[in-house]
């Protein structure tokens, strides 16, 4: 990778008491690039996820964002680094170019589509309404939803609700986004429409990192796929590499599953 990767894992472990759930791992994602994670339950995909925007805090290791130390500021001393713990509004900043989206839709109940979108935009960023409005107007135009700004979430499909929870990520926007199983909570039937704008947002050269087990949608999208286990990156490849041809017995063993 001769560019600066957009996202830069570097021997991170994570530990939950005893419970060494992230056990060393490196992986990098360059700008544009859609990284496909997978892997059984309890591998730590979610951990590395909220370990990137900062959810969680690594026990070791460093991560970077667009060449962006997460979480602590490194210096100097006598020839020494040492690193700090940032402040929580510095850590906030750094997390809002971040978007995440999550099994579970997550939308505020009592706000309408269009007035999620607008959230975080006027709360964080402290956007004119009038403006955070026309934006998100934008942003659900992006996902298909223009015709559905003014339906609370109870409304609208779980298909749309995960749409517009896309769309409010997007209204940050971040320079990254991490999906976290985004259609597992969906009927089948409403899988497609938001792999189609996961599909359209990576087109559109969003960096991305996915969680997901839709095996077509990493076969067509992913730039690389990795497979997790035990809290360690076992296979990083191509679709066709990690999925259609994998070596690593427990990889094997996961793909003859899924497929
Ligand atoms: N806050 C926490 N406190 C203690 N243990 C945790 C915590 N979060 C996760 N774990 C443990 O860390 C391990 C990895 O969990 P994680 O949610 O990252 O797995 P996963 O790969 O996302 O699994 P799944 O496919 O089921 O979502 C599991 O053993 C889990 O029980
Ligand atoms: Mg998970």
């Amino acid at each position: 990778m001769t560019q600066q990767p957009m996202v830069d894992i570097r021997g991170v472990h994570k530990f939950f008491g005893d419970l060494h759930v992230l056990a060393g791992i490196d992986l990098q994602v360059a700008p544009g690039e859609v990284c496909v994670l997978m892997g059984p339950s309890g591998s730590g995909k979610s951990t590395l996820l909220r370990c990137i925007n900062e959810m969680e805090q690594i026990s070791a290791g460093r991560v970077y964002v667009d060449g962006m130390l997460m979480g602590l500021r490194e210096v100097v001393k006598d020839g020494r680094s040492v690193l700090y713990r940032l402040k929580d509004s510095e850590i906030a900043a750094q997390r809002s170019r971040i978007g995440m989206v999550f099994q579970r839709f997550n939308l505020f109940p009592h706000l309408t589509a269009v007035e999620n979108v607008m959230e975080a935009p006027v709360q964080v960023k402290k956007m004119p309404k009038p403006q955070a409005r026309e934006m998100a107007m934008t942003q659900l135009e992006r996902v298909g939803l223009s015709d559905r700004a003014d339906h609370y979430p109870a409304q609208l499909s779980g298909g749309q609700q995960q749409r517009v929870a896309i769309a409010r990520a997007l209204a940050m926007t971040p320079e990254l986004m991490l999906f976290d199983e985004p259609t597992s909570a969906l009927d089948p039937e409403l899988v497609g429409e938001v792999l189609g704008v996961m599909r359209e947002l990576a087109a559109s050269g969003m960096t991305m990192i996915v969680v997901t087990h839709e095996v077509g949608f990493a076969k067509e999208v992913a730039d690389h796929v990795v497979f997790m286990d035990g809290g360690v990156v076992i296979a990083d490849g191509s679709a066709a590499e990690t999925i259609e041809n994998p070596t690593h017995p427990r990889a094997v063993e996961f793909f003859g599953k899924v497929l």
